[in-house]
């Protein structure tokens, strides 16, 4: 029985090594500092213990010491820092090349759309060795993404979008946590992530087809009629958005903004907020009338646009 519960997580990510050691490190600190301290309380106590007819010395203070104590563990706590701010670092950046995924999460389930099309609920299928980008947003109240093998854990928002990576390093199947108390159903608000073998993954992704994120947010885009005042020409009345994902927009009032997945989604909910520069606030909002997974395809959609090369997409 108590065989089942692991003393640790598995270890699948390129960063829960990194973690691990220094989880470690701070445990074997701590064991040392605690030891040494009630060693040192046990020590003194007998050796320092009233004995009848012997009156106690009188006690002076050591500079000596007391800069050597402050000095070695201020270094410690110091170093401490650097190596956890160094793993901060490396876990908030990925690396350029990512595979996206689009996380929306809502109670109580988990919802994924692939770049390639597919969709699972409370599943993940992912290829092992490859650096994975989770963009995630929730649809009611706060959840939190956790995938303890991975060593990663992030907040899911509603309003706004969060991210987070994670490179796995070895194919099985891991749990998948919200970590985030959010209603009754928070419990049953779990998972699996399987990392496959490439080939593997190649096979799962052709038995599973749909529409691209980029694909789906470009039919919304003329569905939704968007197209009418975004494309260049008569009846233009807002920016055109061929490649402008990435790069600063001059505002209205003489501000910018730099167009991230943060600033799209403003824009198709709350359009008057952030008006560009020659443009009028004319642009009904979306709010109510976009669920977060379309919002997100509109994103990717947009985010797909390359700068015109003559000739609107
Ligand atoms: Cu979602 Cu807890």
């Amino acid at each position: 029985m108590l065989n089942d519960i692991p003393l640790m997580p598995p270890n699948a990510s390129t960063f829960a090594s990194q973690v691990d050691l220094l989880y470690a490190f701070l445990v074997i600190l701590s064991a040392v500092v605690t030891v040494g301290t009630f060693g040192a309380v046990l020590f003194f106590a007998i050796k320092y213990r009233r004995r009848p007819g012997v009156a106690p010395g009188s006690m002076e203070g050591s500079l000596r010491l007391e800069l050597l104590w402050s000095f070695i563990p201020g270094v410690i706590a110091i170093g401490i820092f650097a190596w956890g701010a160094k793993l901060y670092f490396y876990g908030v950046k990925p690396p350029t090349d990512v595979m996206d995924i689009y996380v929306s999460g809502k109670q109580w389930m988990w919802k994924v759309q692939h770049p390639t099309g597919q969709k699972e609920i409370n599943d993940l299928h992912i290829p092992a060795g490859r650096a994975i980008r989770w963009t995630m947003t929730s649809e009611d109240v706060l959840h939190s993404y956790w995938i303890p093998a991975f060593r990663m854990k992030k907040d899911v928002v509603p309003g706004r979008y969060t991210e987070m990576w994670a490179q796995p390093t070895k194919p099985g199947e891991y749990h998948l946590f919200c970590a985030e108390y959010c209603g009754t159903g928070h419990s049953k608000m779990i998972g699996t992530v399987h990392v496959l073998e490439p080939e593997a993954y190649q096979r799962w992704l052709s038995g599973n087809t749909g529409d691209p994120p980029d694909v789906a947010g470009a039919k919304l885009f003329e569905s939704m009629r968007c197209n009418t005042c975004h494309a260049a020409g008569q009846g233009q009345r807002g920016p055109v958005l061929d490649g402008i994902f990435g790069k600063p927009q001059p505002l209205k009032g003489g501000s910018e903004v730099i167009v991230n997945e943060d600033y799209v989604r403003e824009s198709i909910l709350h359009p008057l907020a952030k008006v560009v520069n020659g443009f009028e606030p004319v642009m009904p909002s979306y709010d109510g009338q976009l669920g977060e997974e379309e919002i997100m395809q509109l994103v990717a959609y947009i985010k797909s646009l390359k700068p015109a090369a003559g000739g609107a997409k």
